[in-house]
């Protein structure tokens, strides 16, 4: 007898051979806490899913705030709320560098750089406490409304940074280093040390906000006391009247507890904006900055009104993380990053739990020299989720807390400190191993 496969046309039989291909590849752990969206340039433009009409609304709301360019003040007769940007700024709204709520550009350099955060902290005596520049605040504002100067022009340069792996591959990272000109308040203090930032990715935030604290708390290990050359530190920033801590979640320092305290800092300090979380009409002007200090201020002490707050920080919370098909992660794994990107967190759920897999521990790890900067070693573990979508969304976007990385390999290989270990295995791997992980990383 003949096999009955024989009289199945061999289209027929490459399309089900391939069907069963794609079922099989069909992640064993999908995430429940994504969303099924065009994978395009707009892929992080989407709210979570499940939300009800009057929620899509309040979305788009806060989507309208955050692309809303401000203006100054004196023009606030014709435009009522929308004025009081600046005096001193760094860009006129918060999707200028979140840029389609994807990260911003990396940092290069025709004229000056525009988007990037620098902050600026100052050692006291004996090296202890961090204190904003008494002239210049905790950032630098690079931009101002007509009649200001704007603090100073930034400028980045890149010097070459070899690598080679353990298959003689060269891998060439690049160091920035940074220099201000034309400082326009006179000389900042000479102790001063600048901390350089770019916008990370707005997807995922609710989620990671709704991780509870004692799951964060778990994961730390300060003192290293399983001896695996990994801490990692909760940013403990307070505590609630029960004595449980509040922790820093946001920023690439885990230095803000929450999204609305993040985008109220934001609107202060790289907008130049007051809310009723930050009451400061003049933003990051000094009193050292007086003609900052005389200018009208907006309709009102506070800019932004609560209301606007709210939709923000609804629409900051409900980001989608695009659903991906996650590729094979035995590189990831032998490697030992989960460690620090843990794949895998519960968080509440209504009455039960959900498991998200943002890649991140939450916590501050020491990074080595090679990432430090004058204020400090540790960093936040960077979320991974949405990782391989980031230069389709934004093609100039760069890796790493100031945009240093061209690529996610580039990225892998500046780990140090308590990653040391997980950067040596990447660069000690078999090719083909490497190939696979970076397939990894890219398929989040
Ligand atoms: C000048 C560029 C710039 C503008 C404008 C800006 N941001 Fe950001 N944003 C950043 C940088 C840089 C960080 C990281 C801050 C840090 O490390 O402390 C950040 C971090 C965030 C985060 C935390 C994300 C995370 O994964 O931790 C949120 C939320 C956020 N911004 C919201 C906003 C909102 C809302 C606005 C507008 C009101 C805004 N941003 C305007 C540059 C900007
Ligand atoms: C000790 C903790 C730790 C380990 C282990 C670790 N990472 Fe990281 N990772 C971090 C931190 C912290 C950052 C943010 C550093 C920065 O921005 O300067 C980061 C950033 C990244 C980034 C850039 C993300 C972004 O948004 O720009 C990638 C990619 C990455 N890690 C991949 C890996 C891979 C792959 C491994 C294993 C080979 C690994 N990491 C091991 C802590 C760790």
């Amino acid at each position: 007898m003949r096999d009955a496969s024989d009289l199945i046309p061999f289209m027929i039989r490459l399309a089900l051979a391939l069907l069963l291909a794609v079922l099989l590849a069909l992640p064993a752990a999908a995430n429940p806490a994504t969303r099924e969206v065009p994978l395009d340039e707009m892929a992080f433009t989407h709210h979570t899913a499940g939300l009800e009409f009057e929620q899509i609304l309040e979305y788009r709301k806060g989507l309208v705030i955050f692309e809303k360019l401000w203006v100054p003040s004196p023009v606030r007769a014709s435009l009522g709320r929308f004025d009081g940007l600046g005096p001193l700024y760094n860009a006129s709204a918060c999707s200028r560098c979140h840029l389609r709520n994807g990260r911003a550009s990396a940092p290069h350099d025709p004229r000056g750089l525009r988007n990037l955060v620098l902050r600026i902290l100052v050692p006291d005596e004996d090296g202890g406490a961090l204190t904003p520049d008494p002239v210049y605040g905790r950032q630098l504002q690079t931009a101002a409304t007509p009649g200001h100067p704007p603090e100073a022009v930034l400028h980045v340069s890149y010097s070459d940074k070899p690598v080679v792996l353990s298959d003689g591959t060269t891998v060439n990272l690049r160091q920035p280093s940074y220099r201000l000109d034309e400082l326009a308040y006179g000389p900042m203090h000479a102790g001063a040390a600048l901390s350089p930032r770019i916008a990370p990715p707005m997807i995922g935030l609710g989620l990671l906000e709704a991780i509870p604290a004692e799951t964060i708390m778990a994961l730390s290990d300060p003192g290293d006391l399983d001896g695996d050359g990994i801490s990692g530190r909760a940013s403990v920033l307070s505590e609630t009247d029960d004595g449980s801590p509040v922790l820093g979640r946001f920023g690439w320092r885990a230095s803000q507890p929450t999204v609305r305290a993040q985008s109220a800092a934001a609107f202060l300090d790289d907008i130049g904006m007051s809310t009723f979380e930050r009451p400061e009409p003049h933003g990051d002007c000094t009193v050292q900055q007086e003609l900052c200090h005389q200018v009208v201020i907006g309709a009102d002490v506070i800019e932004i009104e609560d209301r606007m707050m709210k939709v923000l920080d609804y629409f900051g919370r409900h980001v989608a993380v695009p659903k991906r098909e996650i590729a094979d992660d035995a590189a990831f794994v032998q490697a030992g990053c989960p460690a620090c990107h843990v794949p895998a967190i519960e968080v509440p759920d209504g009455d039960g739990t959900k498991t998200i897999r943002p890649y991140t521990d939450l916590l501050l790890h020491d990074m080595g020299d090679g990432l430090a900067d004058g204020t400090g070693r540790e960093w936040r573990t960077a979320p991974l989720w949405g990782l391989g979508l980031t230069q389709t969304v934004n093609p100039d976007a760069g890796f790493l807390h100031d945009g240093r990385a061209r690529t996610i390999l580039e990225a892998v290989l500046w780990h140090g400190g308590e990653a040391q270990a997980a950067c040596d295995a990447v660069v000690n791997m078999p090719a083909h191993e490497r190939e696979a992980l970076i397939t990894f990383l890219e398929s989040l």
